[in-house]
C-alpha cells in the first residue's frame, strides 16, 4: 500500500526556503515530516521541463537527482511525472506552431500550462526528446518506482484544437474511417442541408459556425480528438516501456469529465491513477460512483508498482481547493474519511495534493498538507499523519484483495458525446443524473458496481444496467442479446438505441436493433417539460413503496410479447407500458420507459434482488456505506459513516475491528465521519 504527497522540490528552494548558503535545506526537513505522517511514495517533476531544460538542448536534471537522492535515503519511493504538460516558454517562441487554436480561429497562447496542440509533429519529437533526456538521467534511480505521463490530458478544454496539423490528421483519420468520400458522404448523411463533399480535404473540422454541425461529423470529431490524445499518450508509453522496462507507467485521470475515451486510455498505461476532489462533495453515493468508474477502467493486465491490483489515488484533495466561488476548509476528519472510502473501494496507492501549500504561483491558496509556514504543526498535518499510520496497519490486510461487483452499469463515452449534441429530445435530460439514480439504489443497498463499456464480457454480472444509450453500435447491441441470451438479467431505459453508430435513426422502430430482445416498439416519445409529470402504476412483482412519478421522458410502447409490469398513470397514454419484463434466451430483459425519483429505482433493486440474486454486503443502518475488499479466505469490510452524527450499530456477534485490533461486539457508536474496518469470520 502506497501512502504520500505530491511534491515540489522546485517550490521549497532559496529565496522562498532555504538559505541563500544552502537554497536546497529545507528539503530535509520535508522529508523528515513526511516520514512522520508514514509517507512512503511522492510524486515530483510533472510541470519540471523549464527547468530541466532552460535553454534548448541544455539539460540538467542534477537538482532533481538530489531529491531523489535524499528520498532513496529516507527509503521513500519516487513517481516522476514526464514533464510535457507544460512546455517551457522558449519552445513555444521558437515554434508557435505547437500552439493550440480554439474553434473560432484563435490562438492560445503561451505562459501557462497546456499550451500545445496534439497533433504537432514539432511538440511530439520535442516531446520525445525530453523523455529520452529525463530517462537517461533518471530512470534509472533506485527510488523510482513509476512514470506518469504529462498531467491532466486534455484538462483545461484542451481536447480538441484546430489547428492545421490537426486538420492533416483528421482527414487521414477520416480517410482510414470510410476509405471512400462516397461511403463518408453517405454514413455522415451529408445530403442534409446538402453538405456532401467530392474530396476528404474538404470535409470541415466543426469550428464556430452560424448553427451546429452535422452531429454524426461531430462525433467523429470527438472520436478523432480522442484517438489523438490517446496516441500521444502511447507514444510516451512506448517510449518509456523501450528505456525503463521495469518501471510501470500510469497517468491521472478525472472520473469521466474529458472528452476522450477513458477506457481506451487505460489499455496504454499499466495501471490507472486518479485525481480525486472527495474533499469537495457531501454526497458519499457521488464519490463511491466516481471511485467505481475510475476502478472499472481497467480490469485486467493491471501492472502496479508492487503488483498489487487497483488503482491509485495520486492527486487526493489535502484540504481546500482554489476554484470554486468560495473555497471552504475541509472539516477535521472529512480527509481520513475519503480516504478511507477510497481504499476500501480498491485503491491501493493514495497520494494528497499538495504536500505543502504554494508560496508561489497561481495555485498559492490551494489547501496543502503542510500550510504556507511549513511548521507543520497545523490540524491537516496532524490528521494525515493520523491516516498514514493507520493505513500502515492495515496494508498487510489488504494487501492482494480486490472488490468484486455482481451488477454492472453500462457507460459509453460515444454515447456520452453524442448526448451532448446540441438538437435533443429534451435538454432536461442529463444522462450523469441517470447513471446516478441506478448507481445509489445499489450503492445505498450495499451492493458493489463495476461500470463497463457495452463491449465488454458482461457475463460475470448478474445484473448490467444499460441506461439511456441513445447511440448504439449494431454490435453493442448484439452483445446486449448474447448477455441476455445466455442467462443475463438485462435493465435498459428509455432513450436508448435512438441512433446508430454512424448517427443514422432506425427505420425498424426503437430501440434500434432490440425490439425483440425486449419484446416491445418504442413508436413514439414524449419528453416532459421540467417540473410536468406523469405517474408509474406498478403491478405484481415490482412492487412500489410509495407513488412514483414517470419525469423527464414518457417512451409510448407497444407490447410484443413482453409482460407489462408498470404503466402510465394519466394523458393520452394513461394505461400503455411504462415497465416491462420480457424473457430472452436464458434471461430475461427489463425495459423501463421513463425517470423517475430516487425511491423508484431503490425499489426497482429489491425487484433485482429477487429476480437475480444479488445481495448487499451487510445489513447496517442506512446511514452508512459498506465496502468490502477480499481475496481467498480474507473479507475486509469497511463502514464508513459519511452523517455529522453518530450512528449506532449493532454487531450481533463479536466482530475484530482491524484499526484499533479491539473486538467488538453488542451495539457500537461510529462517530460522525467514523470510519470501522472489520476483518472477516466476524459477520455483524
Ligand atoms: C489537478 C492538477 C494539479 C492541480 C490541481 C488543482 O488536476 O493535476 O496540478 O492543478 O488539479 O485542482
Amino acid at each position: 500500500m502506497f501512502f504520500g504527497v505530491d511534491y515540489y522540490p522546485e517550490h521549497w528552494v532559496w529565496p522562498y526556503a532555504g538559505t541563500a548558503e544552502e537554497p536546497e535545506s529545507r528539503w530535509k526537513r520535508d522529508v523528515e515530516l513526511m516520514l512522520e505522517a508514514g509517507v512512503n511514495v511522492v510524486r515530483m517533476g510533472e510541470f519540471a521541463w523549464g527547468l530541466y531544460e532552460p535553454e534548448e538542448g541544455k539539460f540538467n536534471f542534477d537538482w532533481m537527482k538530489r531529491a531523489m537522492d535524499l528520498f532513496q535515503g529516507a527509503g521513500i519511493k519516487v513517481v516522476l511525472g514526464t514533464p510535457t504538460a507544460a512546455p517551457p516558454v522558449w519552445l513555444a517562441r521558437k515554434h508557435p506552431e505547437i500552439l493550440p487554436v480554439d474553434e473560432r480561429g484563435l490562438v492560445k497562447h503561451e505562459g501557462t500550462r497546456r499550451a500545445y496542440c496534439l497533433n504537432s509533429d514539432v511538440y511530439w519529437d520535442y516531446t520525445r526528446r525530453i523523455v529520452r533526456a529525463l530517462t537517461g538521467a533518471l530512470g534509472t534511480h533506485p527510488s523510482l518506482i513509476a512514470w506518469q505521463i504529462d498531467n491532466g490530458l486534455g484538462g483545461h478544454l484542451t481536447e480538441a484544437s484546430f489547428n492545421e496539423e490537426s486538420r492533416r490528421d483528421w482527414i487521414q483519420w477520416l480517410k482510414v474511417k470510410y476509405e471512400t468520400i462516397e461511403r463518408l458522404n453517405n454514413l455522415m448523411g451529408t445530403r442534409f442541408w446538402a453538405q456532401g463533399v467530392t474530396r476528404f480535404e474538404d470535409v470541415p473540422m466543426p469550428m464556430a459556425a452560424p448553427t451546429v454541425h452535422n452531429p454524426a461529423l461531430v462525433v467523429d470529431w470527438m472520436r478523432f480528438c480522442s484517438d489523438t490524445i490517446v496516441a500521444y499518450a502511447r507514444m510516451q508509453a512506448d517510449l518509456l516501456h523501450e528505456l525503463t522496462p521495469g518501471i510501470p507507467v500510469t497517468q491521472n485521470l478525472r472520473a469521466l469529465t474529458r472528452r476522450f475515451d477513458h477506457f481506451d486510455m487505460a489499455e496504454v498505461i499499466d495501471f490507472v491513477s486518479v485525481d480525486s476532489n472527495a474533499t469537495i462533495k457531501t454526497k458519499c453515493a457521488e464519490n463511491a460512483c466516481e471511485i467505481d468508474m475510475m476502478r472499472s477502467l481497467k480490469k485486467a493486465g493491471i501492472r502496479t508498482p508492487d503488483g498489487d491490483s487497483g488503482f491509485w489515488v495520486i492527486e487526493q484533495k489535502a484540504n481546500n481547493v482554489d476554484w470554486q466561488e468560495v473555497n471552504s476548509l475541509v472539516r477535521p476528519g472529512v480527509v481520513r474519511m475519503f480516504t478511507h472510502q477510497l481504499v476500501s473501494r480498491g485503491a491501493t496507492g493514495v497520494l494528497y495534493f499538495l504536500w505543502r501549500r504554494a508560496r508561489i504561483g497561481s495555485e498559492k491558496f490551494y489547501g496543502g498538507v503542510l500550510t504556507h509556514d511549513g511548521h507543520a504543526k497545523n490540524r491537516v498535518y496532524q490528521e494525515i499523519k493520523e491516516v498514514g499510520h493507520e493505513l500502515a496497519r492495515l496494508a498487510p490486510l489488504l494487501k492482494d484483495t480486490r472488490v468484486v461487483a455482481e451488477a454492472c452499469i453500462l457507460i459509453s463515452h460515444d454515447n456520452d458525446w453524442n448526448l451532448s449534441s446540441a438538437k435533443q429530445p429534451t435538454r432536461a435530460f442529463r444522462q450523469r443524473d441517470h447513471v446516478q439514480l441506478f448507481y445509489n439504489a445499489f450503492h445505498d443497498r450495499n451492493i458493489p458496481v463495476d461500470f463497463a463499456r457495452p463491449t465488454e464480457d458482461l457475463l460475470r454480472y448478474k445484473v448490467v444496467v444499460a441506461p439511456s444509450l441513445q447511440l448504439l453500435a449494431g454490435g453493442e447491441a448484439d452483445l446486449l442479446k448474447l448477455y441476455v441470451q445466455n442467462g443475463g438479467t438485462l435493465v435498459a431505459t428509455f432513450n436508448t438505441g435512438l441512433v446508430d453508430e454512424h448517427h443514422i435513426a432506425p427505420d425498424t422502430g426503437y430501440p434500434q436493433n432490440l425490439t425483440d430482445l425486449f419484446g416491445l416498439e418504442v413508436v413514439e416519445f414524449d419528453p416532459l417539460p421540467p417540473g410536468e409529470e406523469n405517474h408509474i402504476t406498478l403491478k405484481g412483482q415490482f412492487s412500489a413503496s410509495q407513488m412514483h412519478p414517470a419525469k423527464i421522458w414518457c417512451d409510448l410502447i407497444e407490447a410484443r410479447g413482453c409482460q407489462v409490469v408498470g404503466t402510465f398513470a394519466k394523458d393520452f397514454y394513461a394505461g400503455r407500458p411504462a415497465v416491462t419484463l420480457n424473457s430472452f434466451g436464458e434471461g430475461r430483459a427489463i425495459y423501463i420507459g421513463t425517470m423517475s425519483h430516487q425511491s423508484f429505482y431503490h425499489d426497482l433493486v429489491v425487484w433485482l434482488r429477487q429476480l437475480c440474486g444479488v445481495n448487499p454486503l451487510l445489513k447496517v443502518p442506512d446511514q452508512v456505506e459498506v465496502s468490502l475488499r477480499q481475496k481467498d479466505g480474507t473479507k475486509v469490510y469497511f463502514l464508513i459513516n459519511h452523517q455529522n452524527s453518530p450512528v449506532r450499530i449493532p454487531f450481533l456477534k463479536p466482530v475484530h475491528d482491524a484499526l484499533t485490533g479491539r473486538t467488538l461486539t453488542g451495539n457500537q457508536d461510529l462517530p460522525p465521519h467514523g470510519v470501522l474496518v472489520i476483518s472477516e469470520g466476524t459477520p455483524v
